[in-house]
Parts: structure tokens; C-alpha cells; sequence
């Protein structure tokens, strides 16, 4: 099993970077061992350990180091091209787990640090909203939970959801340009089939947030003829919708730096901004739309509040706020 914590002063990292720099032109062992003031033997143990890793690199005994690609999917590679500050201060990857969510919560209660990043190729237990399964083959898609310590109020805590599905959504429309929608309160569509859901789990005071746990799954190379049979007509991906595999680090460093610059917005501007940017992807304002309970509510989607609560005209006339469930439009 590759398990790995691996932070930005990681050697292999900056390895990684000089032979990125480098291109097809190798780089020097005695460059490698310059830059970062190690021996030439210890270089040699890290390129071995980084083709254990599974790089490929070509050694020239003259000239030097050269990579080659295909890159692997691994915290190293993911964190060579990192440009963040609060999200990825660590990341953690396993080739498989039981849950992103489950082993983030567990770091989280050990003090591990704020943008903690937990990454996996499967999971075994992933999990879902509402005590649903989350599908997690191996190889395909990209499952990840990310440690945040806003110091907010437990009752604030629900538009965070709404600010990681704003992040998922411009990320999934960075590569599917028509048709990503949210659903309230943070289900990502493409034409109305789900690409990606969330899992906000989060431990507090009576009047402060300790940790949340963002989990996110986001569909990127499943494909619509292996789903089970339960999610065939509601699942896709971004192959399903493009007809070509996506490259998953890059996505997941599109959604990583998508989430820091929100959450950079929030917390120098409180959560109206990403609340608009929500509402840009919100198509059910206007529509019948029901909340499954208890008590289910149904009636006309008037949008959200201030604080991502669903906003619903009951045939009454009254207005009620939804603040959990599952949402469905009538039409
Ligand atoms: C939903 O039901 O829509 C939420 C799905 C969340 C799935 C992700 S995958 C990574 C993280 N680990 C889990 O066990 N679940 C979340």
C-alpha cells in the first residue's frame, strides 16, 4: 500500500520541480545536490525513492536526470504543482482507505493543521450524504477531504458547504465549459446528473467551531457503463459528458486552489460573495421544488438567505427556511 504525508519542503518535491524546470534537458546530480545542500548519494536515494513512487526517470551518468511521463497520481505530483498557502500545508496520499472523511477527522483530533489535504485513488467505505455509499473505484476519480478551523460560530458553519460546491462547480466547469449546476445544498450536475457531492462534517463548542472536514467527490473518468445499477440514470463524469479522460491532479489542483481563493474571500469578506457566486449556479429558483424532512416542505424555491438556507413559498403564502435535507424540482 503507498501511503504517504508529504509536505512542501519535502526533497522529492523539489526534485520534482528541478526536473520539471529542467524539461527534456536533464539536470545534473551535482545541481540537485547545490540547490538543496544534499550529498550525490543521498540525490541518488531520493530519485530511487521517487521512481519507487512511480516516476519515470532516465539517468545519463554524464548528463543527468531526466523525467518522462505519464506522471503518476501521488501527493508529490500533486504538490509539485501546488501554488496554494492554506490549503495543501500537508497532504496526505493513500493508494486506498476506508474514507477520506474518517481518516481527516481523525488527524483533525490530533491537531493536524489547517488546509490539511487527504487524498486517495479508492476508498473503500467512501461515504455519502444521508448514510448513502459513495462509489470509489480505484484509478478514476478523485477523493478528497480537506481540513478547515474557521474561528466562526457552529450556526455559521453551513455556507462553508455552499463555498466548497462553488469551488467544485467552477472547477468541473474549468473542464465541462456547458450545463454544471448546483443543487441546494451542495450537489454538483452536469444536465441534471451528479458529478460530485460533498460531506461536510464538522466538530464545535457550544459556541465555536473546532474543525471542519470538507469531503469531496467528484466523478472524473467513471464511466456511465460501470456504474451500479442504482446510479446509471442519475451519475456522470467529465469523460461521460467529454468523451475523453480528464488528467485528475490537474482538476484536483484546480479544485485545491479554487477552494483557498474562496475561502480567502471568506474570511476577509464573510460568505456574501460566495453565496452570489452559488446563486450563478442555482437553476431551481422559481421552480416547484420539494425538501425531503422531516417535515418535508414543498412549495416555490425563492432562492437562499444570507446563511445558504433554502427559501421555500408554501401554497399558504409563508415562507419557511430549510436548513437540511435533500432537494428535488416537481417538473
Ligand atoms: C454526497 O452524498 O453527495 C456526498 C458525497 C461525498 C463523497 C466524498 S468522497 C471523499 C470523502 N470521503 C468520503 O467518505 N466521502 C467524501
Amino acid at each position: 500500500m503507498n501511503t504517504r504525508k508529504i509536505s512542501s519542503d519535502d526533497v522529492e518535491v523539489s526534485i520534482i520541480k528541478m526536473l520539471k524546470t529542467g524539461k527534456d534537458d536533464p539536470t545534473s546530480g551535482q545541481a540537485i545536490s547545490t540547490e538543496l545542500g544534499i550529498s550525490r548519494n543521498a540525490v541518488w536515494k531520493h530519485i530511487e525513492n521517487l521512481r519507487s513512487m512511480g516516476y519515470s526517470i532516465d539517468a545519463s551518468t554524464k548528463k543527468g536526470y531526466t523525467l518522462s511521463t505519464p506522471l503518476p497520481f501521488n501527493a508529490t505530483e500533486l504538490l509539485s504543482e501546488l501554488k496554494t498557502e492554506i490549503i495543501g500545508t500537508a497532504i496526505y496520499y493513500h493508494d486506498t482507505l476506508t474514507s477520506t472523511n474518517d481518516m481527516l477527522g481523525e488527524l483533525a483530533r490530533s491537531n493536524a493543521t489547517e488546509g490539511t489535504i487527504l487524498l486517495a485513488d479508492s476508498q473503500t467505505i467512501g461515504r455519502g450524504r444521508a448514510g448513502r455509499n459513495w462509489h470509489s473505484p480505484e484509478g478514476k476519480n478523485i477523493y478528497t477531504s480537506i481540513l478547515l478551523r474557521p474561528r466562526i460560530h457552529p450556526q455559521m458553519a453551513q455556507s462553508i458547504t455552499l463555498l466548497a460546491a462553488v469551488a467544485v462547480a467552477e472547477t468541473i466547469k474549468e473542464f465541462v465549459p456547458s450545463g454544471v449546476e448546483v443543487k441546494w445544498p451542495n450537489d454538483v450536475l452536469i444536465n441534471e446528473r451528479k458529478v460530485a457531492g460533498i460531506l461536510t462534517e464538522m466538530s464545535s463548542d457550544t459556541d465555536m467551531v473546532k474543525h471542519i472536514v470538507l469531503g469531496i467527490g467528484i466523478n472524473v473518468n467513471s464511466s456511465s457503463t460501470e456504474y451500479p445499477e442504482e446510479l446509471k440514470t442519475i451519475a456522470t463524469s467529465i469523460l461521460d459528458k467529454n468523451g475523453s479522460s480528464a488528467d485528475r491532479l490537474k482538476v484536483a489542483g484546480v479544485l485545491y486552489s479554487r477552494l483557498e481563493k474562496w475561502y480567502k474571500i471568506y474570511l476577509s469578506k464573510g460568505p456574501a460573495p460566495h453565496l452570489d457566486a452559488w446563486k450563478e449556479f442555482f437553476t431551481a429558483a422559481g421552480k416547484q421544488v420539494k425538501v425531503s424532512g422531516p417535515p418535508e416542505i414543498e412549495g416555490l424555491c425563492m432562492g437562499i438567505d444570507d446563511d445558504g438556507a433554502l427559501l421555500i413559498r408554501s401554497s399558504s403564502g409563508e415562507v419557511i427556511r430549510a436548513v437540511s435535507g435533500e432537494m428535488s424540482t416537481n417538473n
